[in-house]
């Protein structure tokens, strides 16, 4: 979730920090690393050139991203020029048991995305607050969509039952809109993705309970970072 400065809360910050710590200790001897977008990433890119030797280069997951690499001093490479990636690290805007999430409050879902499914290992950093036993109690889904398309995915995203709210005066990198859904039903997150990407002019959804993280590390109220490992693993 993108915050203005006045919602920064000291205790969930002291949580994104710890979160992005235990993603750090994973980056060892890689070539290429993925890298997402949000505030809790923001606390990983500030460890990255402390061990700039254990890999290459990145891939940032937004313009936004890649700013922060280069001010950094992390060189930066275009997915086109590296293949697959080692590791992928990323935040979230909610999670569930099976270790789907919602992504996207931060716009950059679509190149999540695909970050996420060319990595071999895909890493969720998250304080307790993205925590949810049900993603249909967590937050709205962010659906990418073509402008021009706009009304017409809005109205076929009604049909599915949710209820969409156009993120105005936004638009992504890839230069479309997001409408911002609530209410979809979400009892199967992944026919819900599938259904999703299958409306012409959707680009992409927040929804990912396809390519879902291998480890994800959920920082509490207490000074300590659980590390959770995906239940089929
Ligand atoms: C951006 C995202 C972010 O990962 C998500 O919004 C979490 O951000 P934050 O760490 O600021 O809560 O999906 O598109």
């Amino acid at each position: 979730m993108t915050q203005s400065p006045e919602e920064v809360h000291p205790a969930a910050e002291a949580g994104k920090r710890r979160a992005a710590e235990g993603a750090l200790a994973l980056v060892r001897d890689i070539r290429f690393l993925g890298v997402g977008t949000g505030s809790t990433v923001r606390y990983f890119i500030e460890g990255l050139p402390g061990i700039q030797q254990h890999f290459e280069a990145a891939v940032a997951s937004s313009e936004q991203t890649a700013a922060l690499l280069r001010q950094a001093g992390i060189r930066v490479l275009d997915l086109n020029e590296t293949g697959d990636l080692d590791l992928y690290v990323d935040g979230a805007d909610a999670f569930d048991p099976h270790f789907r999430l919602i992504k996207g409050h931060g716009g950059a879902l679509t190149r999540e995305k695909i970050l996420a499914t060319a990595s071999r290992k895909f890493v969720v950093i998250a304080d307790s607050r993205k925590r949810f036993n049900r993603l249909a109690d967590s937050v709205a889904v962010p659906v990418e969509v073509l402008p021009f398309a706009r009304s017409f995915t809005a109205r076929q995203i009604v049909r599915l039952g949710g209820a969409p709210a156009w993120r105005e005066h936004y638009l992504t990198d890839g230069g479309n809109q997001i409408l911002d859904v609530l209410h979809l039903p979400l009892n199967d997150p992944s026919g819900m993705e599938i259904q999703l990407k299958s409306i012409p002019g959707v680009v992409e959804s927040g929804i990912f309970a396809h390519r879902i993280p291998e480890l994800i590390f959920v920082a509490g109220g207490s000074s300590t970072v659980e590390r959770l490992e995906r239940p089929d693993l």
